[in-house]
């Protein structure tokens, strides 16, 4: 059984069950790599971006055939590809590294507005938000009121809170359905 509380578990449980098409995903958070591994094992392909070198060099000495790895920002992610069927973010700083490197809410939204655009129908985002910081406090909020406002006539958008814990991660789930 999943842990429900564990929202990184939970969310590729439900990605795994949902997304139509097994063909094209994105990590746009590359961090220590756990999502892009779960997406490599479940998906054809996969774009995984990260600003960080130290992440992609990492990462890069696994091997793994089916990762494109991108030292770039996820908001230039139509640099590389035209549409997928799955993508995941998970927000904030890298776990044991540098905290003052993280996510901001510009680079986000405006890769969140191009990531809606390319998603495929019947494809999933999934994002992460963390606001146990100042700056995931902001982008949290940015991050949902951008998604709270997206067509509902295209996506359907869900939001789950854990509502009897102290600043927990949250996270929201868009489905594009037409
Ligand atoms: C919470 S970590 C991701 C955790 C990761 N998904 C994992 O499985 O370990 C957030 C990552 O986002 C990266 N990041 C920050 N700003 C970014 C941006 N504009 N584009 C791409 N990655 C970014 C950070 O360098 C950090 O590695």
């Amino acid at each position: 059984m999943i842990n429900f509380y564990k929202l990184t578990d939970f969310v590729k449980q439900i990605l795994i069950e949902n997304v139509n098409n097994k063909d094209v995903s994105v990590d746009f958070t590359l961090g220590r790599g756990n999502d892009t591994v779960f997406l490599s094992e479940n998906f054809n392909f996969v774009y995984s971006f990260d600003i960080q070198k130290e992440c992609i060099d990492d990462f890069e000495r696994r091997k793994i055939e089916n990762v494109k790895l991108i030292l770039d920002t996820h908001s230039n992610v139509d640099k590389y590809l035209n549409c997928f069927d799955c993508g995941m973010y998970n927000l904030g700083y890298l776990p044991r590294g540098d905290k003052t490197i993280t996510t901001l809410k510009e680079s986000t939204i405006i890769s969140l507005i191009k990531a809606t655009n390319m998603l495929n129908v019947g494809g999933f985002i999934s994002i992460v938000l963390y606001v146990g910081h100042e700056q995931g406090k902001d982008e949290s909020l940015e991050v949902l009121n951008f998604c709270s406002k997206l067509d509902n006539r295209k996506f359907n958008v869900a939001y789950l809170n854990f509502i009897n814990k102290n600043s927990p991660p949250s996270l929201v789930l868009i489905n594009k359905v037409r």
